[in-house]
């Protein structure tokens, strides 16, 4: 597959080549990332990249698009289908772009936003003070209840009153419950201002039907596509047919020049995947996988924040365990384990240490592991955990899950790979 590489350029083929290895070695469990279908993977890498299309369908400032303008319209048409929105732009970069282009489109500079706090589960787009969002507007932040750790509605509701945000944001990178969005459409409604799900880390879920869809609920809805929706990494946003015009301005030529064609293409492909019957069955399992790995863990004395999960992620507070998420994620990656260190809610350590860990199982389903692979999962971070000192127990560890990635190969078809 990627010979032709490995004569132009070998150093970057080589980068490639380690990378895939690295992937199919590693146990990967942060939360956000998946492994893209190959027929993903293959329409990202057309000739399409080769084309300009600023502009929509039908409507572009460049020739030759009829072709371009068929994977665009297949876009749209299959991720309309699969949410019942009733417009989408699927041009946006990147989840943080699609956020960008709400704002953008609705808002003026120094209007008001209340949105999460990413030290309690947050996004950088949703108003962090280093973002354009925080820069832009004014920005009012809600936490999560100190004692269930899980979204205070009331409070929610007491901070929209007092700030009257003109836009009011919903959906989080590190937050294991469901979201009542009939809630937050309510507290919008009573203080005229418009809801914004950034969904992008349910979306897979809300395509299979397992969560709540909150198209039913905002104005706008924007998402990345390649966490649970194991799409080409790039977001999109849905919305009322009576904002599409603004929203379709806003991405171009508010944010954006040339749209991504071949990543539009391979966004076609992964809605048409996720529009099949066995894509259901993958975030149920994924679910009801988060569920067994966070009990497990439970059983063996970690805290898990919130006391569990409703989705494909979980935070663990490693504290108990004498160590900071930073040590944690560092002792778990020498055995082959990629989490990611998380702020907990209230944490008292920097965002670059951190008290937990985030867990997330959208990648390791991916690649056919179930509820017996999670007990093992738990076992092996237990082990790396309470032996970290030990040398020779590290390498049992590491080998229990060389022996697991082993048995669930990834990418298979990738054969001259194998040439490190
Ligand atoms: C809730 C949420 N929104 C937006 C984004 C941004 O996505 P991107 O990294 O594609 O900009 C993320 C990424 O982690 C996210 O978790």
């Amino acid at each position: 597959m990627y010979e032709i590489l490995k004569n132009v350029d070998p150093q970057v083929y080589q980068s490639i080549v380690h990378e895939i290895h690295r992937q199919r070695d590693q146990i990967e469990l942060i939360a956000s990332e998946n492994f893209a279908p190959l027929a993903v993977l293959a329409a990202a890498a057309s000739p399409l990249t080769n084309k300009y299309a600023e502009g929509y369908p039908r409507a572009r400032w460049y020739g030759g698009c009829q072709y371009i303008d068929q994977a665009e319209d297949l876009a749209r048409e299959r991720v309309i289908k699969l949410f019942g929105a009733e417009h989408a732009n699927v041009q946006p970069h990147s989840g943080t772009q699609a956020n960008m282009a709400v704002l953008l489109a609705m808002l003026d500079a120094g209007d008001t936003i209340l949105a999460m706090d990413l030290a309690c589960g947050g996004h950088l787009s949703h108003g962090h003070p280093m973002n354009f969002s925080g820069k832009f507007y004014n920005v009012v932040s809600y936490g999560v209840d100190r004692k269930t750790e899980q979204l205070d509605y009331n409070e929610i509701s007491e901070l929209a009153s007092t700030h009257k945000p003109k836009l009011i944001i919903a959906g989080a990178s590190a937050y294991p419950r469901i979201i009542d969005f009939a809630k937050f459409r309510a507290i919008a409604d009573k203080v005229g201002a418009y809801l914004l799900v950034d969904m992008a880390h349910f979306a897979g879920m809300v395509a299979a039907g397992i969560y709540p869809n909150p198209v039913e609920y905002a104005e706008f809805v924007t998402s990345t596509t390649h966490k649970t929706l194991r799409g080409p990494r790039g977001g999109f946003i849905l919305c009322q047919k009576k904002f599409a015009k603004k929203i379709d301005s806003a991405v171009f030529p508010g944010i954006q020049g040339g749209p991504l064609m071949h990543i539009i293409a391979a966004k076609a492909v992964g809605f048409g995947l996720s529009l099949k019957d066995e894509f259901k069955e993958y975030q149920k399992k994924l679910v009801r996988n988060a569920a067994y790995f966070a009990d497990a863990l439970s059983k063996k004395d970690f805290r898990i924040v919130s006391g569990g999960t409703d989705t494909h992620l979980f935070l663990v507070d490693v504290r108990a365990k004498g160590l900071t998420g930073k040590e944690c994620a560092t002792f778990l990656e020498e055995v082959n384990i990629t989490v990611n260190k998380n702020l907990i809610p209230y944490d008292p350590e920097p965002p670059l240490v951190t008290s937990g860990i985030r867990i997330g199982t959208p990648a390791i389903t991916t690649r056919g592991m179930g509820t017996l692979e999670m007990e093992i999962l738990a076992e092996c971070i237990e082990m790396a955990v309470c032996n970290r000192k030990d040398a020779g127990k590290m390498d049992q560890v590491k080998e229990k899950v060389a022996q697991l990635a082993e048995k669930f190969p990834l990418y298979p078809e990738i054969k001259d790979a194998d040439d490190r």
